[in-house]
């Protein structure tokens, strides 16, 4: 069954305020309704070129039908098990193409996680275990994620940290602002 809704623009716009927080901003005042390859509608039926795709992890379109395919097929096989329950071979086979493709040389393995802020707190975390050192280097203006650890990783204080502190420690970074010399500074927040 598909679930279509018949709202204006300015009801979702109402909707957005009321129920979802100004944290989360949208950069463009737009509500879509649909998108095909590279082109999306929204709800008053106006046409976009969409230049964003998700800010670049929709490199092969909207509704690809490779991808329709591929997602159907596995949610008729199974919906969601979570690996850390139950492995299945999807997991492993794209583990294994990423390593065979992967340009780093010697033994590779691959995990995968939800998020980009997940993958840059594991990496993080693996790193650690793997060297036994925790200081972290990360460079001003950088942007790697929401979570905390990824917030204090990130270099652009406006609008991603303000009033988020105190952050992670042992983030090495610099930038003008900060009399610490950095611009994720876990002592003074800036
Ligand atoms: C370079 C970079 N790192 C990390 C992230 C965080 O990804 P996510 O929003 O999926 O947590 C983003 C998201 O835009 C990003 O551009």
């Amino acid at each position: 069954m598909t679930v279509r809704h018949q709202s204006t623009e300015a009801e979702l716009a109402e909707l957005r305020s009321t129920y979802v927080p100004r944290g989360i901003t949208s950069a463009h005042p737009v509500t879509v309704d649909r998108a095909k390859g590279s082109e999306l509608w929204d709800v008053s039926g106006k046409r976009y070129i969409d230049f964003a795709g998700g800010i670049g992890v929709m490199n092969v379109g909207h509704s690809h039908p490779r991808v329709m395919k591929a997602v159907q097929e596995q949610l008729e096989r199974a919906t969601h098990t979570s690996f850390q329950v139950v492995h299945y071979e999807s997991y492993l086979r794209l583990a294994q193409r990423i390593c065979e493709v992967a340009p780093i040389d010697g033994p590779k393995k691959a995990i995968f996680f939800s998020t980009g802020a997940e993958a840059v707190e594991n990496a993080v975390k693996i790193a650690r275990a793997a060297t036994g050192r925790p200081a972290v280097v990360s460079f001003q203006g950088a942007f790697h994620g929401r979570t905390l650890l990824a917030l204090s990783l990130t270099g652009s204080v406006q609008p991603y940290k303000q009033d988020f502190g105190p952050y992670a420690a042992e983030i090495l970074a610099r930038g003008a602002s900060c009399p610490h010399r950095s611009s994720s500074c876990a002592s003074c927040g800036r």
